[in-house]
């Protein structure tokens, strides 16, 4: 079954400020490229061919200017406004006509994975898969706790109370249920609809996977894991 991805690129970026007082955390640079073409590349290299891009009202003509229409990397894009940064889930509401009936991958605009995910995603055909790994900060995250035979038992929202030190990031396939379950959320007491809550629905069903990744995985979304990611990325040429 096809698979289509969304690169969720809106937000505030709030604690990249002033970086991010003019333009999106997401165009901001990664040594030598626009932080949202490693995210893209991700979806790319799975062989991923439609990609929904969803943005902040204030930036969208900067990402359409860089982006165009996909052809130019051999894919097709659209892109979508989220008015308001209410919440990472908002993204299977916002991108419900463009999901229609296919599975989907979203992705963090501002995630940097080394793995590669071309097989998982070939062979993904129902329910959820997330990606987990350890981290030294897990409450900033999602966090899974495991059982001993590493079987996820649930998902926490940024734990105050230590659970796990592995965090869940920013990739997640879906099937298109998935839509339909994102409607029904209630926004948290951050008045988000939250990606957890949508993991959890699955979990509860016995229908998600969680796999530890083994490559390095950043977020770029504080100026030491942004100094980070442009060091790895320097690095790595
Ligand atoms: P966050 O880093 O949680 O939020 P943010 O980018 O708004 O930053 P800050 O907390 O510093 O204000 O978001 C993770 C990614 O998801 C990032 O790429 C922005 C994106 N995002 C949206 O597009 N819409 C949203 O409603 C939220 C919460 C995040």
């Amino acid at each position: 079954m096809v698979m289509k991805g969304i690169i969720l690129a809106g937000g505030a970026g709030t604690r990249l400020r002033p970086l991010t007082k003019v333009t999106s955390k997401q165009l901001l640079p990664i040594y030598d490229r626009p932080m949202v073409f490693y995210p893209l590349q991700t979806l790319l290299d799975a062989g991923i061919k439609e990609i929904l891009f969803i943005v902040s009202p204030d930036h969208a003509g900067d990402f359409l200017k860089l982006l165009g229409s996909g052809k130019e990397f051999g894919a097709k894009f659209t892109y979508e406004i989220q008015d308001k940064p209410e919440g990472l889930a908002q993204a299977f509401i916002i991108g419900e006509n463009f999901i229609k009936n296919s599975n989907v991958a979203l992705i963090l605009g501002d995630n940097i994975f080394e793995d590669k995910f071309s097989k998982t995603i070939r062979n993904f055909k129902k329910g959820g898969h997330v990606f987990a790994k350890e981290v030294p900060d897990p409450e900033r995250f999602g966090v899974v706790k495991f059982d001993k035979n590493m079987k996820a038992l649930k998902i926490q929202e940024k734990p105050k109370k230590f659970l796990s030190s592995y965090a869940v990031t920013g990739l997640y396939l879906y099937d298109h249920r998935v839509v339909e379950v994102a409607k029904k959320l209630k926004p948290s007491a951050r008045g988000e609809l939250e990606i957890t809550d949508l993991h959890n629905w699955y979990l509860n069903k016995g229908e998600l996977k969680v796999e530890i990744i083994k490559g390095e995985w950043m977020d770029a979304g504080t100026f030491d894991s942004l100094a980070r990611a442009t060091n790895w990325a320097m690095k790595r040429k």
